[in-house]
């Protein structure tokens, strides 16, 4: 049977990961996939996070079964981080939290709901978006369309032709928001522009659909949500998928949640049963570790802090490695205007080369980057800024 099969291309991103572990060059620079670097170019498991699991280890009695919706207290804490105390306490049981393995799951989940309720639903993504969301929402059996997002010739976002789109977008239909962060491209919304999407959205009556994969990492754990909370505010329906991953540093223990904002408690009551029959049908059950440790960080008040503390630090280390990264390009002669990237938020900017020059650095270089040019800042440190702004400049000149 499986003689039939055709091979298929290695994963944009996960691909180039794989690419890099092999590669032999001690210049070598990852710049592929989202994952946080400290200066040492290594991704460190979190204080809060060790402390949690050492806590965790002598205090866990069973490893019974949760539940195909997860933790109810994880459930409820990722709930409050993403709202806020007051529009929790105001949404009330509108408002339903599920566990599900990692942004990815929760994605999915949230897939799988969008076509029980609408099965001609079409789900409007931004152009560019995340390499994975078309894969992952159409392999649901949802139709996908574009809005338009980033402009790569002024580096900021097309916002009146993205408005004049989501203008034509009907009732029944759904529009993905990146909540902050913006992956692939980092270019946000503003508040006054997030606040004209929700106007269309009130009067066009379609879904919006939030993906937050980077709370916390472009401009603090409240600024990052303000479209979120804005959406949350005013609107009859909403639909979230959050993840652990970076924030947390969870990336491999799979922890996200989707969180579902509905018109009436009766009906949050009624998707939370659809949503646990998608999650048994598919994986049956979240993993727990990662969001028992979330959900210990989030309700403990000494190692929130830690937490906080930490990501905070990440949070200015990658701001501050953009604006070096800027400073170093100019200072070495570099005549092409990279300062976007000084305005840009979160772990991804675009380079603006084209795919030769992505080629030449992978290949001549070892310096590893998406074909859209995409870059992890967090993986430039001291020792290799050098390295990559020389390596750019003479790419550049080609
Ligand atoms: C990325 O965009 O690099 C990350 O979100 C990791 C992934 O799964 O693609």
């Amino acid at each position: 049977m499986f003689q039939s099969l055709s091979a298929l291309p290695a994963d944009p991103i996960l691909g180039l990961m794989a690419t890099y572990r092999a590669d032999t060059n001690p210049k070598k620079i990852d710049l592929g996939i989202g994952v946080y670097k400290d200066e040492s170019g290594h991704t460190p498991v979190m204080t809060a996070i060790k402390k949690a699991e050492d806590i965790l280890l002598n205090s866990q009695t069973t490893k019974t079964y949760v539940g195909p919706t997860g933790a109810a207290e994880y459930n409820d804490a990722v709930g409050l981080l993403i709202l806020g105390q007051s529009l929790y306490n105001s949404l009330g049981k509108r408002r339903v939290t599920v566990q599900a393995p990692g942004g990815c799951g929760g994605l999915r989940l949230a897939a799988e709901l969008i076509k029980k309720a609408n099965s001609d639903a079409t789900v409007w993504v931004s152009s560019p978006t995340w390499a994975n969301h078309i894969p992952l929402l159409g392999s649901a059996g949802l139709k996908i369309a574009e809005y338009p997002y980033y402009d790569y010739a002024t580096h900021s976002v097309r916002f009146e032709e993205m408005l004049a789109c989501l203008s034509q977008v009907p009732v029944g239909d759904v529009v993905l928001l990146h909540g902050c962060c913006h992956n692939p491209c980092g270019a946000d919304l503003s508040q006054e522009q997030w606040q004209q999407i929700r106007d269309v959205a009130l009067k066009q009556g379609f879904t919006v659909f939030i993906d937050l994969a980077y709370q916390g990492l472009g401009d603090g754990l409240d600024e990052d949500v303000y479209g979120l909370r804005l959406m949350a505010e005013a609107l009859p329906e909403l639909i979230v998928v959050t993840s652990c991953s970076k924030n947390f540093g969870l990336y491999r223990e799979r922890t996200g949640a989707l969180t579902m904002i509905c018109e009436t408690p009766e009906a949050a009551s009624i998707a939370t049963t659809q949503i646990a029959a998608a999650a048994r049908a598919m994986y049956s059950m979240p993993p727990d570790h990662g969001a028992v440790l979330v959900q210990m960080i989030l309700n403990n008040a000494s190692l929130r802090h830690e937490w906080n503390k930490e990501l905070t630090e990440m949070r200015n280390r990658i701001n501050s490695l953009r604006a070096q990264f800027v400073k170093k390009l100019q200072s070495i002669g570099v005549e092409q205007d990279f300062s976007f990237i000084e305005r840009e938020k979160g772990m991804f900017s675009f380079l603006g080369v084209n795919v030769d020059q992505v080629q030449s650095l992978v290949k001549d270089y070892s310096i590893y980057l998406v074909n859209s040019s995409r870059i992890n800042v967090a993986g430039i440190n001291d020792d290799n800024i050098d390295y990559l702004a020389t390596s750019l400049a003479a790419v550049l000149k080609k």
